[in-house]
């Protein structure tokens, strides 16, 4: 049953973000320097989502996050927020040109000793990074969730989440002719629902995330 179901959902959601805490300077910044420059500014993390993952790290105080998909270096500043003393935030992306502009916020933040971006395809990176990873990030191209899960779930710490972005895919996942973004992310959901090596829940905040927690 849902306490919410006959109330305005947007307006809650802005309500929602209303009593949320700001996000920093820099991230504010990059935020609108995203929505004004870039055609798919769809694909940063935005507002709420970001606050959302500042507040995982704050609460798991990770030593060492792995992200895939910088994209700006929105999430990657984000998940910087609750880093332990000396930790390191690694982010992959294949794209030098976002990275540049992600370097860019990452040293405005003064955040140039606690975020490492590497560039390269994240499929012939994973299998070269070592762990142990307290959280990681799974946010780039779709098809390869399920690749990305199995190459890092193995250098995840006991107790460490991987939480992966976009598994509602907009609701096309319950379409029931998927396209291949939703065919591939609701295999993904499925494989992580049925995997006993670790305890998930899929939380619909935004466009969807997958919380699992390594046993
Ligand atoms: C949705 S964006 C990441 C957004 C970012 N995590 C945020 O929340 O602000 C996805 C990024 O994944 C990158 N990407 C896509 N396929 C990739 C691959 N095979 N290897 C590395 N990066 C990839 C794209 O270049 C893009 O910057």
């Amino acid at each position: 049953m849902s306490f919410i179901a006959d109330k305005d959902y947007s307006a809650l959601a802005d309500y929602a973000e209303q009593m949320t805490s700001d996000e920093s300077g820099v991230l504010k910044e990059l935020r609108e320097h995203c929505e004004a420059h870039y055609e798919d500014k769809a694909m940063l993390s935005g507002f709420y989502q970001g606050r959302i993952l500042a507040m995982i790290s704050r609460m798991v105080r990770p030593m060492y996050v792995q992200e895939i998909g910088t994209y700006l270096g929105y999430s990657a500043i984000c998940l910087a927020e609750g880093l332990a003393s000396g930790g390191m935030v690694y982010s992959i992306d294949n794209n030098a040109e976002t990275n540049a502009v992600a370097q860019s916020f990452i040293d405005k933040a003064g955040l140039g000793e606690k975020i490492t971006l590497r560039q390269g395809n994240a499929i012939f990176m994973l299998p070269h990074v070592s762990g142990p990873f307290d959280i990681v990030f799974i946010d780039a191209d779709k098809p390869n969730y399920s690749n990305y899960y199995n190459l890092i779930l193995d250098k995840v710490s006991p107790g460490g989440f991987i939480i992966a972005d976009n598994v509602l895919w907009s609701g096309r996942v319950l379409d029931e002719e998927k396209d291949e973004n939703a065919g591939c992310l609701h295999e993904f959901n499925q494989m992580v629902q049925s995997d006993d090596r670790v305890t998930n829940v899929l939380l619909p905040v935004r466009d969807g995330l997958m919380v699992v927690c390594k046993n």
